[in-house]
């Protein structure tokens, strides 16, 4: 069933409940409205249906000439039952409200609906009869989007026929731009000067003036409600002799980014300073703008910040602190001055100054010793018998009180026992279920005070079998399942340690034989003196394992990690001329792809290597052995990003592989996800990090927002939804740019000018790639990926 029978329901509900007035917006004959960005795929049909879904029967939609602009949308049938459903998801959207709005000419009187359906709820209003010549417009206003997607669509059954032109989908309200203003309090912290009010012209009751010299400067402390790259103006003025340069830079980060402050002729001519383009992850940040010249900054009246999320002042010096709460035994624990240390010892270095690390592990614990009191002999329920208190309740260890106690909402309960639980006497023995349940009390326990438990396999012990390390531990299978049971994430640092062991070739132990005092080398330096605790860079590193974890997860806590950068990454790249890397003369008009210029975006550390070729559709690619070769160069934790559709798409075009001709042509819906499925297969079972990249649209995006691959990339949209793969979408972040610096620039510096001055409509030039490889790394950022962390 698709989900417009649901919004159908709905609407047919809410009519007999004779509120439909309230709820349904009215049929305008023209709109007092100004269009913001329209965020649909080809709204105005110009390139046929592309972009669009055609729902039930696909036969009864088709695009005709003769529309309101250029082409319209029909939906009209020979049959006479029949329903049109013709429908787009609109991803990433930023909180808001938003409209939806369609133009319409036609007989349908009784069965067509303009729909959205958005954060699970359904918004409709019926499209009337027009008559021809008379394109009149039907909005659904009001449609609150808390982040995300809508699905929205146009719906026609019966047997007449309707059509459509226009369609619009645009935020109108929440989210940026929001302002600052210096004096009204909230979100300005502090200057290092004063709050003056002498010269006119200023907003709110008063300006920033820095003493001047080098140095000085202004904070804020903002909240911003979505990861994306916001814009950041200053209203000043400055009435010295020179301009008074500044540097932004944000949460105390050592990169910073140059403002100019030219001089505005007095104090009371107050002007907006350039504006300064940054990422900025969700959540809490500081802002501070400090002067480079000797004479300080210029009087700062108030900064603006707008972008695709809520932007809000946020309290100065108010902090978001989260707790790691740490449960476990002495491979967790601190330890003494000396060794042996666990991994939560250092845990908090991982993470910025939001985070703090309660280490309550303890030596020989079993997860009951932890918990309980427990005797030394066995109940009859083969369990060690637990102490308990006047009224029969087990007496609880200190350390979980001061946890229950101590735990609030948004904090972290990181649980790994195993070790000693598997002794076969008390008090340390723990059977399976005791454990389960002791698993499932603590994770239940953290959720009822709003935190979020985290199960951990117990670290392995250094074993080996001749030079390979082999597991160690029990009670795997029980921290999986109860895990799974009652969805708590769960970090295998069993299996992640063994892994490094092996990487770090820790096997056999030199010197043979066991770890021990004498243990000279890497495995020294990382172990006490024996094969289960570690030394403090043994824990260190063992604390980069759960991170590492922590990340894969994709938690919420990884966006306090600290940005470790310094670690090399590698990034492949698979994909076509778009993507391929060009002969680079002195010339900024070389035909170029964007692999070529993502290196620009990122700093040194990340390694990009980039596959991509002319030609290649994503069958081809494989076909050809190239996606082999990536998986032979990459290891896990490295990345591979693709993009593919622009050959895809072809319809004529084929290659030969061993004496076989294929087309290009892959149907989007079909053949083009079979075979970037085996993209995803071969990369999940190889640990590598896996990105979309959607297709660019070609040079009729310009103004019209016209898109011949727009039915791949949402191809790749659809599959990166159900598969949960990152999703970069390129294609929208260029339809959106081509539209938006409509009319196209003269002379063309985005798409490649030929030789005879003809236009490539395909291929991109120096500019065009640039401002690409800026899009992918912004939708990296978007979709959460680590890599971001390493962005300039
Ligand atoms: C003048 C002016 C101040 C300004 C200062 C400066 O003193 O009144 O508002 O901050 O010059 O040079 O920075
Ligand atoms: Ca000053």
């Amino acid at each position: 069933m698709t989900r417009y029978i649901n919004v159908r329901y709905k609407f047919l509900q809410i009519c007999k409940l004779a509120i439909s007035l309230v709820l349904f917006s009215t049929l305008l004959t023209f709109s007092s409205f100004s269009f913001s960005q329209n965020l649909l795929t080809n709204p105005g049909f110009e390139n046929g249906t592309d972009g669009w879904i055609l729902e039930e029967d696909s036969s009864a939609q088709f695009t005709e000439s003769n529309g309101r602009n250029g082409n319209r949308l029909t939906h009209w049938s020979s049959s006479a039952s029949y329903t049109a459903e013709t429908k787009q998801t609109v991803m990433g959207l930023a909180a808001g409200t938003y409209r939806l709005s369609v133009y319409t000419v036609g007989g349908e009187t009784s069965g067509a609906w303009l729909w959205a359906y958005c954060d699970g709820q359904s918004f409709s209003t019926p499209i009337p009869s027009s008559p021809w010549g008379s394109w009149a417009q039907v909005v659904v206003d009001n449609i609150p989007v808390s982040g995300g997607n809508c699905e929205l669509g146009i719906t026609t059954e019966n047997s007449e026929w309707s059509s459509f032109d226009d369609v619009f989908f645009e935020r109108v309200s929440g989210g940026g731009p929001s302002e600052i203003v210096i004096e009204e309090g909230i979100g300005f912290c502090d200057v290092d000067g004063s709050v003056d009010s002498n010269h006119s012209g200023y907003h709110g009751s008063g300006f920033a003036n820095t003493t001047n010299a080098t140095g000085n400067g202004v904070n804020w402390q903002i909240e911003v409600g979505q990861a994306g790259t916001y814009s950041l103006q200053w209203r000043y003025a400055n009435g010295g002799a020179n301009g008074r340069p500044g540097e932004v830079s944000v949460d105390n980060q050592t990169s910073s980014h140059g403002v100019a402050f030219p001089v505005t002729g007095s104090w009371t001519s107050w002007a907006n300073s350039e504006a300064l383009e940054l990422w900025l992850d969700q959540g809490t940040h500081t802002i501070r703008l400090q002067a480079t010249a000797a004479e300080g900054l210029g009087n700062i009246d108030s900064l603006s910040i707008a972008g695709p999320g809520i932007v809000s002042g946020h309290e100065c010096g108010s902090s978001d602190a989260i707790t790691l709460w740490m449960a476990g035994d002495s491979t967790v624990m601190n330890g003494g001055s000396s060794c042996p240390h666990g991994w939560g010892r250092d845990f908090a270095d991982y993470f910025n100054s939001n985070v703090s690390v309660q280490n309550l592990a303890v030596g020989g614990r079993s997860v009951r010793t932890w918990l309980y009191d427990v005797q030394s002999s066995f109940g009859s329920d083969g369990e060690c018998i637990l102490s308990t208190d006047s009224s029969g309740n087990p007496i609880l260890q200190d350390r979980w009180q001061t946890a229950l106690s101590g735990m609030k909402s948004g904090d972290y309960l990181f649980i790994q026992f195993g070790i000693n639980d598997g002794s076969s006497s008390c008090p340390r023995h723990v059977g399976s279920n005791a454990f389960m349940q002791a698993y499932q009390m603590m994770a239940e326990a953290a959720r009822a005070r709003g935190a979020t438990p985290i199960f951990i396999t117990p670290v392995s012990a250094v074993r080996c079998s001749g030079d390979t390390a082999v597991a160690s531990r029990g009670f795997i299978s029980e921290t999986f399942d109860s895990g799974a049971n009652l969805s708590v994430p769960v970090i295998d640092l069993h299996q992640r340690s063994i892994q490094l062991y092996n990487e770090r070739n820790f096997c056999p132990i030199p010197g043979g034989g066991d770890v021990s005092e004498s243990t000279g080398g890497a495995v020294g330096a990382f172990f006490c003196n024996d094969h289960t605790h570690f030394d403090t860079s043994g824990a260190y590193d063992i604390a980069g394992l759960v991170v590492q974890g922590l990340r894969d997860l994709n938690l919420p806590l990884t966006q306090h990690l600290k940005n470790d950068t310094s670690t090399p990454v590698n990034v492949f790249l698979a994909g076509d001329s778009i993507v391929s890397s060009y002969t680079d003369t002195s010339s900024p008009n070389d035909m170029a792809g964007w692999g070529q210029m993502l290196p620009e975006q990122y700093n040194a550390n990340v390694n990009i290597y980039n596959h991509a070729i002319g030609g290649r559709t994503a069958r081809r690619f494989i076909e050809e052995g190239r996606l082999d070769a990536i998986w032979e160069e990459a290891n896990p934790g490295d990345y591979l990003l693709l993009q593919f559709g622009t050959n895809d798409s072809h319809r004529t075009a084929t290659y030969t592989i061993n004496g076989q001709t294929i087309p290009y042509y892959l149907d989007p819906n079909t053949d083009f996800k079979s075979y970037l499925l085996q993209y995803i297969n071969g990369a999940r079972a190889r640990g590598i990090n896996l990105g979309f990249v959607t297709p660019t649209p070609r040079n009729s995006a310009y103004c019209t927002g016209g898109n011949g691959t727009g039915a791949w990339a949402q191809a790749m949209r659809e599959l990166a939804s159900v598969e949960g793969i990152s999703l970069i979408d390129l294609n929208q972040k260029t339809v959106n740019h081509l539209m938006a610096i409509c009319p196209s620039p003269t002379p063309e510096d985005f798409f490649f000018v030929r030789a005879n001055g003809s236009i490539d409509g395909t291929h991109f030039q120096e500019n065009g790639a640039r401002n690409l490889a800026r899009f992918v790394a912004d939708g990296i950022g978007e979709a959460g990926m680590a890599l971001n962390g390493y962005r300039k």
